[in-house]
């Protein structure tokens, strides 16, 4: 037995698409409660985060890549514009449709039992308050 790191070794440690989905659904609920809290920096934060970890997907499982990019241009764009112009009514609009079209993608993708929802709680770790800078 070699202790040589052999390709198959790397991919083995590579996260899985749920590892990184576990980690969208996170930063997804941040985003949310950081623009109904007034912090726009930290929502920003979470929805570059989202953009992230959704690109990391498409490199490592090329299935997922076209779709992907599709969300990113029709769900996350909105979502950027409402940010940026700290415009809630348009980020609620924008956050509500990009979720539901994250379940559309999950029946499409054959896990039609996963239905992510809001959780009813702010996220405690975070001041959610407006940015000081
Ligand atoms: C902000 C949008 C999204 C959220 C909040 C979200 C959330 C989640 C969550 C919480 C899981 C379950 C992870 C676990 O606990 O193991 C999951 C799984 C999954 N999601 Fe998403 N998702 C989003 C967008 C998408 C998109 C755009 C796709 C398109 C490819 C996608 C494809 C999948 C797939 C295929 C799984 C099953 C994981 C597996 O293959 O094992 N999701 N998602």
């Amino acid at each position: 037995m070699s202790d040589d790191l052999l390709p198959e070794h790397i991919e083995a440690g590579l996260p899985g698409t749920a590892d990184l989905m576990v980690l969208v659904g996170n930063s997804w609920w941040r985003c949310a409660y950081a623009a109904r809290g007034g912090n726009w920096p930290l929502a920003a934060f979470y929805a570059r985060r989202v953009r992230s970890l959704q690109r990391r997907l498409g490199v490592i499982r090329p299935k997922h890549a076209e779709r992907l990019a599709t969300y990113e241009k029709d769900m996350l764009g909105p979502l950027f514009a409402a940010i940026k112009t700290q415009d809630r009514p348009a980020f609620e609009g924008a956050f509500s449709a990009a979720t539901d079209d994250a379940n559309k993608q999950h029946v499409e993708t054959g896990y039609g039992y996963i239905r992510w929802k809001l959780p009813d709680e702010a996220p405690q770790d975070l001041d959610l308050g407006p940015a000081k800078s």
